[in-house]
C-alpha cells in the first residue's frame, strides 16, 4: 500500500548510509559450499537472501547486525547470503526478490514475516525458538510475563484441562506475534493471585494486567484470539510505517490524530484525546501520527491543508474517509461526536475528486470523482474503464493502446464509453464493490448491469478490442440514419453486407 511504500522508501533513505562495519559481524556469510553443513545442524537459523546494490538490504543491514549479536547470547543464528555471488544458490531457494529472509527450523524453510527493525527480528526470534505454548512453573512466572511486548498465559487445572487444546492451537496459528505460556503449578497460580481455570493477557502498555472476562473452559480459538489481537493494540499509540499493519489487520475503522511531533503540546493533545479512545475501544482504533513526516498520508486520507492537529477517520474495509472540519480547531468533545456520528452510519465520507472537465473531446472519456455514478453507471452504456496513476509506468506505456481503443469505438460512443480515472486523485464512491491498489487496473461494467468485470488479458490493441466485442452488451455496429425515413423515425443498424 501507498503509506508503507512512502516508509520504506524514506527509511531506505535514512539508512543507506548506516551499512555495517565489514570484518567485525555476528552475521554468517554462507556460500553454496557453505550453506547446508551451516543451516541443516541448526535447530533455528535465519537467512538473508541479498542483493548488494539493494536498497531495504541496505537498510535492514544495521538492524540485522544488531539483532545478530544480541540474539547470539541466546545461541540463535543470523547468516546472510550474497545473490550476486551466489546466483545459483538464491535461485535453489526460489529467491525472487531482495531482501528475502528465510526461518530454518533444522533445514527446513519457512518464509520470515516478522519486521525490519533490531528489536521486531530479535521478539520474533526469540519466540521462533520457544515451543508454541512454552511451559511455565513458579519459578520462571515473573520473568515469563515480562518476556515480551504482549505474553498470554493459561492458568489450568491440569495441562490438558479445557480449553488447553483450543489455546495451543490459538497460540500455533499466533505464536509469531505474541508468547503464549500455560502452567498448571499450584505455587505459580498462587503467586499469579488467579482461580484456576483463567487466562490472562500481560502487556509492556495499557493496563498492564487483563484476565479473559468470558467462561474460560468454553473458550474457542476464535474466541481467544480476537480478545488478544484487541488487547494487542494500545488506547493510543503512535503509528508508522512498521507498525501501520498491526491497525490493518485488525480491519476496524482508524482515528488519526495528525500531529507536529515538535509542538510543545504534542502530548496535551494525545492525552485529551485518550478518554475518547478509550471510550470507543474495540469499535475503533486511535492512533496519533507524525503529520510532518507523512504529510503524504494526511494528503491521501483528504486533509486539504497542512494544519496540525487535524484528526480523520478512515474506514480501512471500505477505504472512506471521513476528516473532521480543518477550518476548526480540534476539540474533544467534537471529535467524540465525529466518531459517535461516524459508527451511527450518519455521516458522509469526503470523497476527494479532480474538478469535472468543461469538455470531453478525446476519444477516452475522463471520468473523476464526482462523475463517475454518472458516467460509469448508466446503465444503457458499457463502460471500459481504466484506473492508472499519473506515476505508474505501466500507465504510460497502455496510453496510446488505450487512445487507440477509444478512437476505435469512437462511431459507437453513444452506447461503449471508453474512459480513464486517476485513482490516486479521485475517491470511488461508497457504491463501487471494488478498490484498486495496483495500476493499471481495467473494469469493464456491462450495460443494464452494475457488475464490474475484471479484464485479465494482454494489454495488445487487438486483444482488447476483442474483449469488448465479446463483452459488450450493446449492439457495437455503427447506426444509420436512413435518408427520407424520418417522419417513421427508423433507425437500423448497419450489418455487413449493406
Ligand atoms: C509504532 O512505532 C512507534 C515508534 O517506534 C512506537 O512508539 C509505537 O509504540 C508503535 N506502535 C505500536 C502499536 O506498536
Ligand atoms: C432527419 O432528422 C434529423 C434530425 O432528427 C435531421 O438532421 C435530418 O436532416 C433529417 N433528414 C431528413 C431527410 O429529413
Amino acid at each position: 500500500m501507498r503509506f508503507s511504500s512512502v516508509v520504506k522508501a524514506a527509511s531506505a533513505v535514512a539508512f543507506a548510509t548506516l551499512v555495517a562495519a565489514e570484518g567485525d559481524s555476528d552475521v554468517l556469510s554462507l556460500t553454496a559450499s557453505t550453506f547446508e553443513s551451516t543451516v541443516n545442524p541448526e535447530s533455528l537459523i535465519l537467512v538473508e537472501f541479498f542483493a548488494p546494490w539493494c536498497g531495504h538490504c541496505k537498510a535492514l543491514a544495521p538492524h540485522y547486525e544488531e539483532a545478530a549479536t544480541t540474539l547470539k547470547e541466546k545461541n540463535i543464528k543470523l547468516a546472510k547470503v550474497d545473490c550476486v555471488e551466489q546466483a545459483d544458490l538464491c535461485q535453489s531457494h526460489g529467491v525472487q526478490g531482495y531482501p528475502t529472509l528465510k526461518v530454518f527450523h533444522d533445514g527446513e524453510p519457512s518464509d520470515y514475516t516478522g519486521p525490519r527493525k533490531a528489536d521486531g527480528i530479535i521478539s520474533y526470534m526469540i519466540k521462533q525458538s520457544l515451543p508454541a505454548v512454552s511451559e511455565v512453573t513458579v519459578a520462571n512466572l515473573e520473568e515469563f510475563q515480562k518476556a515480551d511486548k504482549i505474553v498470554v498465559l493459561a492458568y489450568l487445572p491440569t495441562p490438558t484441562s479445557s480449553p488447553a487444546p483450543e489455546f495451543s492451537a490459538a497460540a500455533n496459528k499466533h505464536r509469531d506475534s505474541y508468547l503464549f505460556g500455560l502452567t498448571s503449578d499450584p505455587e505459580a497460580i498462587a503467586a499469579a493471585g488467579v482461580t484456576p481455570p483463567a487466562i490472562v493477557v500481560y502487556r509492556a502498555f495499557d493496563d498492564p494486567s487483563v484476565e479473559y472476562p468470558y467462561p474460560v473452559p468454553s473458550a474457542t480459538v476464535k474466541d481467544i484470539e480476537e480478545w488478544v489481537q484487541d488487547l494487542s493494540i494500545p488506547i493510543i499509540d503512535e503509528v508508522n510505517g512498521e507498525n501501520f499493519s498491526i491497525y490493518a489487520q485488525s480491519g476496524k475503522p482508524l482515528a488519526y490524530l495528525f500531529l507536529d511531533p515538535t509542538e510543545e503540546k504534542r502530548d496535551d493533545y494525545i492525552e485529551s484525546i485518550r478518554p475518547i479512545a478509550t471510550k470507543f475501544k474495540g469499535k475503533v482504533n486511535f492512533v496519533w501520527i507524525d503529520a510532518i513526516k507523512f504529510g503524504d498520508h494526511a494528503k491521501s486520507l483528504n486533509l486539504a491543508e497542512a494544519k496540525w492537529p487535524s484528526f480523520v477517520v478512515q474506514d480501512l474495509e471500505h477505504q472512506l474517509k471521513y476528516p473532521y472540519d480543518q477550518s476548526l480547531t480540534v476539540e474533544p468533545e467534537a471529535v467524540s461526536e465525529l466518531v459517535e456520528q461516524f459508527l451511527a452510519g450518519k455521516l458522509e465520507p469526503q470523497l476527494k475528486s479532480q474538478a469535472i472537465p468543461e469538455t470531453q473531446d478525446e476519444s477516452v472519456y475522463t471520468v473523476v470523482g464526482k462523475n463517475f455514478d454518472e458516467v460509469v453507471y448508466d446503465d444503457s452504456k458499457d463502460v471500459f474503464l481504466e484506473l492508472y496513476a499519473t506515476w505508474c509506468g505501466h500507465c504510460k506505456r497502455l496510453k496510446p493502446t488505450w487512445d487507440s481503443l477509444g478512437d476505435h469505438f469512437a462511431g459507437v460512443k453513444d452506447r461503449l464509453v471508453i474512459a480513464k480515472i486517476d485513482a490516486p486523485e479521485n475517491d470511488l464512491p461508497p457504491s463501487v464493490p471494488f478498490r484498486v491498489s495496483s495500476f493499471p487496473t481495467l473494469k469493464f461494467k456491462p450495460a443494464g448491469s452494475r457488475e464490474f468485470l475484471d479484464y485479465n488479458g494482454d494489454r495488445s490493441l487487438e486483444s482488447l478490442i476483442a474483449y469488448v466485442e465479446e463483452s459488450a452488451k450493446n449492439s457495437l455496429e455503427p447506426k444509420v440514419v436512413v435518408e427520407g425515413e424520418n417522419d417513421t423515425q427508423v433507425v437500423f443498424e448497419a450489418h455487413d453486407e449493406l
